[in-house]
């Protein structure tokens, strides 16, 4: 048995409605609380798939594990097991956080490659070579990410590009290094900070977080801590333009509207209002919105996962916009399942959408291809006229927490329906 979304479009969003906690946040945190030499609780859990993998995966590697309703209660100092199975890891992206606390924790990891939602290649060499440089052996082998060290000595590390994941792991390596550590072209992401955060509370030395160096201090011993998680920025955004979308009047709380700049000023550009205090954000958008041109960048440019979410609030926007996606290769496979819908886009090539705005969409059965394709499905069914059924829920459950719950208390008309 799956699950469809069912909405039944052309409802207005009104209302209040609270953020959950950062889903990549969550995923680079969860692993460095096992780094701890006690006990850490993790608040503000996303309620997301990922966080049940993480859980079960942290299990099996011999950490204490207990998760309840926005929380975690980690104690890894129980792990005696360097190689988490296959069929947990490949579930997402962020199991390769996974190398560098093993690696520090055992002197050694024999992790999976990677998973996560497909959106062009994804390749870990700044990864690779932030932790060789730090004196780890690494190599790829039958699937593998198999990493070896006896010493680890802090160095400084250059990134070819500003990679998350390459910056949260050379992170992770680093406190458990001997000595200093400078990344140069840090990834400057909310979530990079929020990890650099709580290292600092299990008493690590980290600075510069959020600019482009980060400097560290490694080799200190890091003491168990209560820690509660960012809310998640993405979540907010689709919030934001599924209010915008819907011609809706929508408070989000519990956010933090400064990580929301670059959306919020795209949406100002459309002709949608928005109002923030310290930790609400209010839009509201009445009568038709204006296309504009969104390019993806790095933080604190255009987020690439709202990328998607974006362009279906841009099929019925008047005039043309063009959608240029910069971070990854392949990220606009859910095209198709817009056009069945009767927007009216057209790829120049694999990064460049040109979306010329159409008065309506029209209720179809689409697939979410993946977790923030998923969000724009969302985002269409709500615009469209009749019923949208979605089919793969699955991928949006992986990183938005009872989101169908939250569109329903704004007033939304959605269901799940299980199906064979
Ligand atoms: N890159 C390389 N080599 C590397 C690492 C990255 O060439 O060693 C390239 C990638 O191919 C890509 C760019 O650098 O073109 C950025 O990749 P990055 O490493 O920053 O992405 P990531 O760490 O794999 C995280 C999020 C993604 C989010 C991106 C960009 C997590 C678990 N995932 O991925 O989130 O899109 O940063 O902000 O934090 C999502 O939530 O839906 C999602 C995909």
């Amino acid at each position: 048995m799956g699950e469809i979304l069912r909405i039944h479009g052309g409802y207005r969003l009104e209302g209040e409605v609270s953020v959950s906690g950062g889903k990549n946040a969550a995923a680079a945190i969860i692993p460095a609380a096992m780094l701890a030499l006690g006990p850490c609780t993790v608040e503000n859990l996303p309620d997301n798939e990922d966080s049940h993998v993480y859980m079960e995966m942290l299990r099996w590697l011999g950490a204490k594990v207990e998760m309840g309703k926005g929380v975690m209660h980690i104690d890894a100092t129980t792990v005696d097991r360097c190689n988490p199975p296959a069929e947990l890891a490949s579930k997402m992206r962020a199991s390769y956080y996974l190398v560098p606390v093993l690696l520090g924790l055992l002197g050694r990891a024999e992790v999976p490659m990677p998973g996560g939602c497909n959106i062009g290649a994804r390749p870990i060499d700044q990864t690779i070579k932030g932790m060789t440089s730090l004196g780890a052996q690494v190599r790829q082998e039958r699937g593998m990410i198999i990493a070896e060290a006896g010493e680890l000595v802090g160095s400084d590390v250059y990134l070819d590009m500003p990679s998350v994941g390459a910056t949260v792991n050379t992170m992770l390596t680093a406190v458990m290094a001997r000595g200093n550590t400078v990344i140069y072209n840090a990834a400057k992401e909310p979530h990079v900070v929020d990890l650099a955060n709580f290292l600092g509370s299990l008493g690590a030395s980290v600075k510069g977080a959020g600019t482009d160096i980060i400097r560290i201090r490694g080799g200190r011993p890091l003491h168990g801590s209560s820690y509660a998680i960012i809310p998640d920025q993405i979540e907010t955004g689709t919030l934001m333009i599924a209010a915008a979308a819907t011609c809706g009047d929508v408070t989000i709380t519990g956010a933090i509207p400064p990580h929301m700049e670059a959306l919020s000023a795209k949406l100002l550009e459309m002709g949608v209002h928005i109002s923030e205090d310290d930790d609400r954000i209010r839009v509201r958008a009445n009568g038709k919105l204006r296309a504009v041109s969104v390019k993806t960048q790095a933080y604190p440019g255009f987020p690439t996962d709202l990328q998607q979410p974006m362009t279906a609030l841009l099929s019925i926007a008047s005039g043309t916009s063009v959608v240029n996606e910069r971070i990854f290769e392949s990220r606009f496979r859910y095209v198709d399942e817009l056009l069945r819908m009767g927007a009216d886009i057209s790829m120049i090539d694999s990064r460049t959408a040109i979306v010329n705005g159409v008065e309506k969409l029209t209720g179809a059965r689409i697939t979410a291809t993946d977790l923030r394709a998923g969000a724009a499905m969302v985002v269409a069914g709500l615009i469209a006229d009749g019923v949208t059924d979605i089919d793969n829920f699955h991928y949006i459950q992986r990183g938005y927490e009872n989101l169908d719950e939250k569109l329903r208390s704004l007033g939304a008309h959605v269901e799940r329906i299980r199906v064979p």
